[in-house]
């Protein structure tokens, strides 16, 4: 089998990899010339554990190539995956489709013969209809279907995601595309992953529910966190409490400085744009955007009140930028706000992250120090602020520390450190939603 996959960013290179693996002729098509001669000289774009071998072994055993031809691509390919970008639009909030209908009029162009095309891309309900449109105007003698198969991988876990999911959700109208899909995620569906086959709409608005759910989630037991602070509870034991409940469940649901990343954001926002113009608004998620944005914009106040009300010219230590660990991805990470607020009032910030650091430069002001590891961030730091819970972060000696330092303000925004441990070296210690 033989398939094309438009964009070789975390999604399409991941699956396209992924799929390569499984015995799948995969042909990934990437328009940054940057991206694709990286790609091409075996050097990974980005950062996410295991890619660089899976990419290597498959490019070697001939199943996976990279190019900047979609016809060459196309070239016998029963599927063409598109997984382009799809970022919040300026100024209204939608999803930008913009990138996705100009692949689907490149592959138009490009196609032989019958093929299916798949969106992999994250797409408001009703994309799929709007492409068989472009397609159809654009090649009126084509025969095709176009099939809905959004993406769940996280990023940091992704190949592990890809390959061994909780389900693959594959909307499609044809018989023939089904058959398609089938083939190619057969070797997933011998894992026993359930293979769920909806309509095109219905696979589209899974994908935003999916991540909407996650992150109202998230944000629910952010406040859980801030209720705790104010009434003495813990939150990490309340999070045990209600996650034993299987009806609950237990992840998702560590509270943070806010969730960040390339996908909740933009998709919570679209998928409440998607609503009010159906007429049929989500409050919920509408508040889940509303309060999580107010966490993420309010962290740095927190963390001046717990420096003493004034950081100007106190130096500030921050470990890890990226929005979550193993991955150097900046998008919408929670550090941005916080290093931009506590430069802006005067601190001098040292930070390090151990991926993120080249994506985090053109985002963070030009003021900050960049630092070797953990410890050259912390020297004569005032205050040491965890945003990002890299596992390098949890062994950090406190007595070590407390010796490079010169203040005593811990402040741990995802509760990896034992309160009692870093009191006992000498300092004052604050997670979230501990007592
Ligand atoms: P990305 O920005 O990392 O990658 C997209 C790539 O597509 C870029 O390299 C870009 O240069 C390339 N591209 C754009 N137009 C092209 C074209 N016409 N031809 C060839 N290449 C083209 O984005 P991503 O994070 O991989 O996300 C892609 C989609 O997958 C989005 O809709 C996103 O919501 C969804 N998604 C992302 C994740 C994630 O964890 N990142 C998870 C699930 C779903
Ligand atoms: C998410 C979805 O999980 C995935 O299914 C989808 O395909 C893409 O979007 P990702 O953004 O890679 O994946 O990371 P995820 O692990 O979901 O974390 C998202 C954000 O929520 C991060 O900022 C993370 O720190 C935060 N988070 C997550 C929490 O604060 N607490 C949690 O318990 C879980």
């Amino acid at each position: 089998m033989r398939i094309a996959m438009i964009g070789g960013g975390y999604v399409g290179l991941v699956s396209g990899a992924c799929f390569a693996e499984f015995g799948v002729d995969v042909a990934v098509v990437e328009v940054d010339p940057t991206r694709l001669a990286a790609l091409r000289e075996g050097r990974m774009p980005i950062y996410e554990p295991g890619l660089e071998d899976l990419v290597k072994s498959n490019v070697a055993a001939g199943r996976l190539t990279f190019g900047a031809d979609i016809a060459e691509a196309m070239n016998g390919a029963e599927a063409v995956f598109i997984a382009v970008g799809t970022p919040t639009r300026r100024g209204d909030g939608h999803a930008d489709l913009s990138y996705v209908y100009a692949a689907a009029e490149q592959v138009a162009r490009a196609m032989t013969g019958y093929a299916v095309i798949v969106t992999k891309s994250t797409v408001p309900v009703g994309t799929g209809r709007r492409i068989a449109e472009i397609v159809s105007a654009t090649r009126p003698d084509l025969e095709f279907d176009v099939a809905s198969n959004p993406e769940f991988l996280r990023e940091g876990n992704a190949i592990g995601d890809f390959m061994k999911p909780d389900r693959v959700v594959i909307g499609a109208t044809s018989e023939r595309a089904r058959a398609t899909m089938q083939r190619l995620y057969a070797p997933i569906a011998a894992t026993e992953a359930p293979i769920l086959f909806t309509g095109i709409e219905t696979a589209e608005l899974t994908k935003y529910a999916g991540n909407a759910f996650l992150a109202m989630k998230v944000t629910f037991i952010n406040e859980m966190a801030d209720l705790c602070e104010r009434t003495g509870a813990d939150v990490l034991e309340v999070a045990r409490g209600i996650g034993l409940d299987a009806r609950i469940g237990a992840r998702f649901l560590q509270p943070g400085p806010g969730f960040g990343g390339s996908c909740f954001p933009k998709d919570t926002l679209a998928l409440v744009r998607i609503a009010q113009e159906a007429g049929a608004p989500s409050r919920l998620v509408e508040t889940v955007v509303a309060v999580n944005d107010a966490r993420k914009s309010g962290m740095a106040a927190r963390i001046i009140t717990l420096c003493g009300g004034a950081i100007r010219g106190k130096t500030i230590a921050i470990l890890g930028l990226t929005f979550k660990p193993e991955t150097d991805d900046m998008r919408d990470s929670p550090a941005i706000p916080i290093v931009a607020r506590l430069a802006e009032d005067g601190a001098h910030v040292r930070v390090y992250d151990p991926e993120g650091m080249d994506a985090a430069r053109p985002l963070l002001p030009p003021s900050i120090s960049y630092c070797r590891d953990a410890h050259d961030a912390a020297k004569d730091a005032d205050a040491l602020v965890l945003i990002t819970e890299w596992n390098q972060f949890r062994a950090l000696s406190p007595t070590r520390l407390a010796t490079e330092m010169k203040g005593r303000t811990l402040i741990d925004l995802r509760n990896v450190y034992d309160p009692a441990a870093m009191r006992q070296a000498g300092f004052t210690y604050h997670g979230i939603g501990r007592p």
